[in-house]
């Protein structure tokens, strides 16, 4: 792009100025002459924007007290002429490529983007960009590609966060592992403790049970027949008490007429009396016989009864039943797929380690390519786009050395040799020629001729803008 042209009309303090511009052009004059305002007005009718890229602050060029203000610009691209023209007044601005009134978007299209041309044109606002839209801009724009190396950036933090995971889920199920572990030894030691009742002996203790139920069973019948008999004697009480004492010989009267009885019959009275007394006892006797073999044999049985019992007591002493120990095949089987899970866990961690190491190498390699082809056409200028840290691991990072200086520690002219360096790195992946617009150039006392146009603003005291042509 080469400007032949530029006239501003109420622009800051130019009220109207026209200006036929050669290659290599020098602006004079005193101070607030207005040199500065040559370049803004250029960037303000190409693109609407202030030097900073913003479009609120256009407004602060139009000149004090006027409504209109305007800025044209004919330049020559690939042997073609151009004429833009922007106005603007309190109501907004207006753009006219080649008198046809066209939207921003369409120029830029024939200008260049935005960016591209404010860091050619003012070599000082590419150093002072924001860190990451400066490398962003150079990634895109000089590399030609996306910024492979955030996108392999966030790959690795994701790999690095799924290692977390894996690691935690880890920890985990070991711990779950060791609990089982603890779980299934005890419940094997438990086992191996276990000694079962020998079968003699079980044996044994089956026979006393079956003796003790046996005696048991014939305790309970001897009960009922100990409950008849006890009847069977009531019965005979009471027989007893009916017939009553055995009446005397003499002076005995008839029980129902109550005559005194003739001896004789008194006498037969008394033996039958007696008879039946005799009778009643006798059976009470052998009834009685009856209830003590009876109740001899009901000791016999509570005899054998506790014997019986005492022994299965020894014996339920000495052999215990321990209850039988399950085998742990729950724990077991939980263990087994807690393993399983630890081993693809530790597969998994494996993997993911391989992953991130061909990762760091991927990125290791691709901040070499960057750092190499955006360096390969500097010469004392170097691009960083790459901070190594202590660990090694490489941060997307923007810093420009000059003669290994940072940036911001070198002089004015330095700067600008520095920038100029950049800049045709910029024109020549582009495939532009953006002029330049070198401000404040008094502190300069020497430098290497761009190859595209060149405008340059130095205070002369004394004098009002002046400009010189050369080229
Ligand atoms: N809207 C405006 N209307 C009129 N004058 C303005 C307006 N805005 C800024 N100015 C003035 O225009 C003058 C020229 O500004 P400019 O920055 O171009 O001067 P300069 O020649 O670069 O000065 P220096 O040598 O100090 O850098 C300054 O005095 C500035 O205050
Ligand atoms: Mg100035």
């Amino acid at each position: 792009m080469f400007i032949k042209k530029l006239e501003l009309t109420n622009f800051k303090c130019h009220t109207t100025s026209l200006y036929e511009l050669g290659m290599v052009n020098h602006f004079f004059g005193d101070n607030y002459s207005g040199k500065s305002s040559i370049g803004e007005a250029i960037v303000f009718c190409l693109y609407g924007v202030t030097k900073h890229g913003y479009k609120g602050f256009v407004k602060d060029y139009l000149q004090e007290n006027k409504g209109y203000m305007k800025v044209d610009v004919v330049f020559e691209k690939d042997d073609q002429e151009y004429l833009v023209v922007r106005t603007m007044n309190l109501k907004g601005t207006t753009v006219y490529l080649n008198h046809k009134q066209i939207k921003d978007k369409e120029l830029s299209e024939l200008v260049g983007d935005y960016h591209s041309f404010i860091y050619c044109f003012f070599p000082e606002v590419f150093p002072e960009e924001d860190k990451s839209a400066a490398r962003t801009y150079l990634i895109e724009n000089l590399l030609a590609t996306k910024d492979e190396f955030e996108l392999l950036e966030k790959e690795k933090s994701s790999i690095l966060s799924q290692q977390k995971k894996v690691d935690s889920s880890k920890t985990f199920y070991e711990g779950q592992k060791s609990v089982l572990k603890r779980q299934i030894d005890s419940i094997l030691d438990k086992q191996k403790n276990y000694t079962p009742v020998p079968h003699e002996i079980m044996d044994k203790k089956e026979k006393l049970q079956e003796g003790i139920t046996a005696i048991c069973e014939n305790l309970d019948k001897h009960q009922v027949v100990e409950n008849q008999l006890q009847t069977r004697m009531k019965v005979y009480q009471d027989k007893l008490k009916e017939l009553g004492p055995l009446p005397y010989l003499q002076d005995e009267t008839c029980p129902t007429c109550k005559q005194s009885l003739p001896k004789s019959q008194a006498e037969t009275l008394h033996f039958v009396h007696k008879a039946k007394l005799d009778e009643v006892k006798k059976e009470m006797e052998l009834l009685e016989a009856e209830l003590r073999a009876h109740r001899y044999q009901h000791r016999k049985f509570m005899e054998k009864k506790s014997i019986l019992e005492s022994t299965l007591a020894q014996l339920d002493n000495s052999f215990p039943l321990v209850p039988m120990v399950e085998l742990p095949t729950s724990q077991i089987h939980e263990l087994k797929n807690v393993e399983s899970t630890l081993s693809e866990l530790i597969q998994k961690k494996a993997s993911l380690g391989e992953d991130l190491k061909k990762l760091k190498h991927q990125l290791g390699q691709l901040a070499n390519t960057y750092q190499n082809q955006i360096n390969k056409n500097l010469t004392h200028t170097k691009v960083e786009l790459f901070k190594q840290l202590k660990n090694g691991e490489l941060r997307p990072d923007f810093q420009i050395t000059y003669y290994n200086r940072p940036y911001r520690v070198l002089s004015n002219s330095e700067k600008i040799r520095c920038m100029l360096e950049i800049i045709a790195v910029i024109n020549q992946e582009k495939n532009s020629s953006y002029p330049i617009f070198l401000d404040n150039l008094e502190s300069v006392t020497h430098l290497t001729q761009p190859t595209t146009q060149v405008l340059t603003a130095t205070v002369k005291k004394g004098l009002p803008l002046t400009l010189k042509v050369k080229g």
